[in-house]
């Protein structure tokens, strides 16, 4: 967990400071990565109304949007967004959720970079982003009353718990992991990982070599800047501009993740 910086605390205290007032979590998986964005401490949760909204579907693969919904849904309630959902399906299924409260109060969580402050921003109506690039941004805290609902005006980051090569290398693919905080090995795992889901033949020096040679990016002999195409490759993959591409695909790790988290 050495890649995160040194606000993982100050945002874990933050969240458990406000869960108390929290009836609904609103926790935001990324739609290409369900199971590695599930891999937080979800027993903080535990006494919580929790649903999920499986976003970014518009850079994951179609079919399997699909069956992640009917799988998750199985247990909680359950929407496929993107930045293109209208605020008012986002809200009709947000009032939708059974709760025993008259103004649930809601909390929207995730790990870095899933979409959290869109949602909310949507949530609110508000156009003016108030989102960032950068993964884990933290902002300051206030609720808003919205249609019968009090929303939380601040993401909860959640960081992930039950760290594996596996789940660093889906969620750089997806850009939750800094770039310059990744070792060659997790490189090269995402890389496998990438390949397999796109039907990539190359190994990651063959494809780099090619890549960063139609990329323009080379050194001052000629050869390719391996680490200029490597950090542009990985950008652009977690931007969708390979594919959409579903790496997560197991249903059962899933179910084993969220009970052990
Ligand atoms: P942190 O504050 O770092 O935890 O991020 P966050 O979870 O609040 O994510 P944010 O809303 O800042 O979005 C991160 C990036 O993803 C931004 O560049 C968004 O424009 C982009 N983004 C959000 N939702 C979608 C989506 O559905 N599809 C696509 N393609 N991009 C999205």
């Amino acid at each position: 967990r050495a890649w995160y910086p040194g606000h993982v605390q100050k945002a874990k205290r933050q969240i458990r400071e406000n869960l108390k007032k929290i009836d609904i979590v609103v926790i935001v998986l990324d739609a290409r990565a369900p199971v590695a964005t599930t891999s937080f401490e979800m027993k903080i949760f535990k006494d919580k109304q929790r649903v999920f909204l499986l976003n970014k579907t518009d850079l994951a693969d179609s079919e399997y949007n699909k069956k992640w919904a009917c799988e998750i849904a199985k247990l909680y309630p359950t929407l496929l967004v993107n930045k293109d959902t209208k605020r008012k399906e986002l809200l009709t299924f947000l009032k939708s959720v059974p709760t025993k409260y008259a103004n649930p109060r809601i909390a929207v969580v995730g790990v870095p970079n899933v979409g959290k402050s869109t949602i909310i921003n949507k949530i609110l109506g508000r156009h003016k982003a108030k989102t960032g690039a950068q993964p884990g941004i933290t902002r300051g805290v206030q609720w808003v009353n919205v249609e019968g609902l009090t929303v939380l005006d601040s993401p909860g980051i959640l960081f992930s718990e039950i760290f594996s090569k596996d789940i660093a290398a889906k969620l750089l693919l997806i850009g939750s992991l800094p770039i310059e905080n990744v070792d060659d090995e997790i490189f090269d795992y995402a890389f496998k990982i990438y390949a397999s889901a796109a039907g990539v033949q190359k190994d990651i020096v063959q494809f780099l070599e090619e890549y960063g040679r139609s990329r323009g990016l080379l050194k001052k002999g000629g050869q390719v800047d391996y680490e200029k195409a490597k950090t542009l490759f990985f950008k652009e993959v977690s931007e969708g501009k390979h594919g959409k591409l579903t790496y997560d695909t197991d249903f059962e790790k899933f179910w084993e993740v969220l009970k052990n988290g």
